[in-house]
């Protein structure tokens, strides 16, 4: 077989009828016709239908055919034919053509598979034999079958593209690809770090990064000017559909430049990577500060697709007689709004009262919502006779209220329970009625983000990460009030209500870097001990700077528009931050970790079974897996003794009898005086829940002989 011959089944043309063509890929999906044998043939650019007919093909190769199952890996040659009228399949891209199969080999069989692979019917007309509803641990078990299936494939494919757009754009503005280490330390981006203990040095860990943040900053301390890295980043955090524990940042840095620079340059670059996913977004990309996106939206990530931003009415209830309102407002509370607009049809009276008040939007953290329904030229609600007539005409004329319109008011003495409740309410209003237009891409630059944000020890804490340039600098790092008003000149870039990326102008001076951390709480001597390093080449010219990273697995899913991020991510972690096909994390041998120095020998300097005059008994609890009280060594040590007595006696008679071989039944056993339990939460699953690894109803341990 000459594979510099072979040709790609997704890229036969009819151009190409009357060609011998070396084909080879997998068997998609095979029909059987009675003598003649249809094929869809796989490779990566697609499927291309291919017939055994005893006319062309010899008797042999008919017999060997007929074997052929699903994914079975092949190379045919054969010829291609115009398919006859009325037998085309619209489905597949070559469906015009198909190749009469001369000569077979069968290059790999395949076993019967866990899930389908094929999603392409054979026959025009015919449902997709696809199997959608794979569960995703399954799929991540097999992830190079689901690979195979050609949704994947895309979006594998198109992941690589962005990433190439990324490269050649970068480059040609005169940035620079440069990998910083992963074997590091800690980097503070607000997660827990993922760490690595080293042999070389007992008791010393690296941590895998969280970002590069460190290091890009110190390439511009080392000149580079422009930086740019496709990097692996790890956070040990809670998962999110949109989070895993390692994912890919474009991460980039410049010197000399400001926030219009980046603006620029992120702006450009985001309009080229959608436009590979066929998206057209137009610049500039409006912006917003962080206040006025909590004012209006509730979220620091503003979803801009659809309208129903917060209205403030507080000052239209300043002299209300309604109670509630007024007790709230006496406590410097809060009231904002929402228009649903002509939504009333949707939202009954039942529906607002009985869900939205009583359930949802407690659920969201408010203690009451107050709803009004425009019909009639009039507000009616249960509650509208307790407001004057000047407060509900002020009403309709803020809210721009038309019939069929519904009013949501939500009032709290805390200004975060209004804007996040109201927030998730926004969005819960806009998905539950269709608000969202499914193909709007609404990119924002979120900006003038709180510098800190307060600990519950009463500190602060950096909203983003310490090297953040803050908008003044003449604070006292001492006083927390003041440190709270400061802002960031960071900028966050958002879209669709997902943080795509975010980044800052650094802070270059030392003096300022210290007082930052000095805020943070940090002494001088903790300083040293965790970013002496970096304030050191601070010390040596450090030039203005700053930066930004683009989520690139969040970016590629909202190009490709994919339910989660672990669709465009070759081998992902699942939703417990393991991976069903490796296995990870898992176990290691006691003889690593002792190796590490990591395992509490309790005073021994010996493994367990790895010298002479260990104890048995520890060994045994080892082996087994069971640990033994102090109680029950006495019982347990007379009971290895006795078996070890056997054992000499056996051996002091080795050879003079033929030894005995019993075999004894095994069972699952309780410890005496233990009663045999059986939960509830194992019959509805509860109870594996937290399994670190589980099959069937069982939850996976390591191998207990090693
Ligand atoms: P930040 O922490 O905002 O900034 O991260 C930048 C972007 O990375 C993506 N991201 C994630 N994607 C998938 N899974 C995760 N667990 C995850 N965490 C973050 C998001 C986010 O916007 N060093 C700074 C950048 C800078 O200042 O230049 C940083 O890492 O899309």
């Amino acid at each position: 077989m000459r594979f510099s011959e072979r040709v790609f089944c997704g890229e036969l043309t009819p151009e190409d009828v009357g060609r011998h063509v070396l084909l080879a890929g997998w068997v998609d999906a095979f029909r059987d016709h009675g003598g003649l044998l249809f094929i869809h043939l796989r490779d990566r650019s697609g499927i291309v239908q291919i017939v055994f007919s005893p006319e062309m093909a010899p008797e042999d190769v008919c017999q060997q055919a007929a074997l052929l199952r699903a994914e079975y890996c092949i190379a045919v040659r054969g010829h291609v034919k115009q398919r006859l009228a009325g037998t085309e399949n619209p489905n597949i891209q070559t469906g015009g053509i198909e190749v009469l199969v001369t000569e077979l080999t069968v290059l790999s069989e395949s076993d019967s598979l866990p899930f389908a692979i094929s999603d392409k019917a054979m026959v025009a007309g015919a449902a997709s034999a696809g199997g959608g509803n794979v569960a995703e641990d399954l799929r991540l078990q097999y992830r190079y079958l689901d690979i195979r299936r050609p949704s994947m494939q895309d979006n594998l494919v198109a992941r690589h593209r962005i990433f190439q757009c990324v490269r050649q754009f970068l480059d040609s503005r005169g940035f620079v690809e440069i990998e910083t280490p992963v074997l590091t330390a800690s980097t503070p981006e607000g997660a827990r770090d993922y760490l690595v203990p080293s042999r070389v040095h007992p008791h010393h860990f690296y941590a895998l990064p969280q970002s590069p943040q460190l290091f890009k900053q110190l390439l511009m301390v080392g000149g580079m000017e422009r930086y740019f890295q496709l990097a692996r980043c790890f956070r040990d955090e809670d998962l999110r559909p949109n989070r895993q524990p390692e994912f890919t940042q474009l991460d980039v840095e410049a010197s000399f430049i400001d926030e219009e620079f980046l603006y620029e340059l992120i702006e450009e670059l985001t309009v080229k990577m959608f436009a590979v996913g066929g998206i057209a977004l137009s610049r500039p990309f409006p912006r917003m500060t962080y206040a006025e996106a909590m004012d209006t939206t509730g979220f620091d990530r503003p979803d801009l697709r659809f309208g129903l931003r917060f209205v403030d009415v507080t000052d239209v209830f300043a002299e209300t007689n309604y109670s509630i309102f007024r007790q709230i407002l006496q406590r410097g509370g809060w009231i904002k709004g929402i228009n649903v607009k002509g939504q009333s049809d949707q939202l009954s009276k039942n529906v607002l009262q009985n869900e939205y008040a009583k359930e949802i939007a407690p659920s969201f953290g408010a203690k009451g919502m107050t709803w009004m329904r425009a019909e009639g030229g009039k507000l009616e609600s249960n509650i509208v006779q307790f407001f004057s007539s000047r407060e509900l005409e002020e009403l309709r004329r803020r809210f721009d209220v038309a019939d069929g319109d519904v009013l949501i008011l939500i009032a709290d003495p805390s200004y975060a329970v209004v804007t996040s409740a109201l927030g998730q309410l926004r969005l819960h209003f806009a998905n539950r009625l269709g608000l969202i237009p499914a193909d709007r891409f609404c990119p924002v630059w979120v900006t003038e983000f709180p510098l800190f944000e307060p600990t519950e020890d009463g500190g602060v804490t950096s909203s983003h990460h310490p090297f953040t340039a803050p908008n003044r600098t003449d604070f006292d790092p001492q006083n927390v009030e003041e440190l709270l008003t400061l802002r960031s000149r960071a900028y966050d870039l958002v879209m669709n209500g997902e943080e795509l990326g975010g980044g800052s102008i650094r802070i270059n001076n030392r003096d300022l870097q210290r007082k930052i951390f000095a805020a943070l709480g940090l002494t001088e001597q903790e300083t040293q001990q965790r970013f002496g390093f970096f304030l050191r080449a601070f010390d040596f010219g450090a030039p203005p700077h700053g930066g930004l990273a683009l989520g690139m697995d969040r970016t590629v899913s909202m190009i490709l528009r994919t339910p989660s991020i672990r669709e465009v991510i070759a081998f992902p972690k699942n939703r417990s931050a393991a991976c069903p096909l490796t296995g990870a994390p898992s176990q290691v041998k006691r003889e690593q970790l002792a190796e590490l120095e990591l395992l509490n020998l309790g005073g021994q300097d010996v493994l367990p079974g790895a010298a002479a005059q260990e104890d048995q008994l520890d060994r045994l609890s080892w082996v087994s897996r069971i640990g033994i009280t102090a109680e029950e060594r006495p019982m347990l040590e007379d009971a290895v003794a006795q078996a070890e007595a056997l054992a000499a006696l056996a051996a002091q008679h080795a050879g003079e009898e033929a030894p005995i071989r019993s075999v004894v039944p095994t069972a699952n056993r309780t410890r005496p005086g233990t009663e045999e339990h059986r939960s509830a939460l194992s019959e509805t699953g509860q109870l594996l829940k937290s399994a670190p690894a589980v099959k069937g109803n069982y939850f996976k341990v390591a191998s207990i002989l090693e």
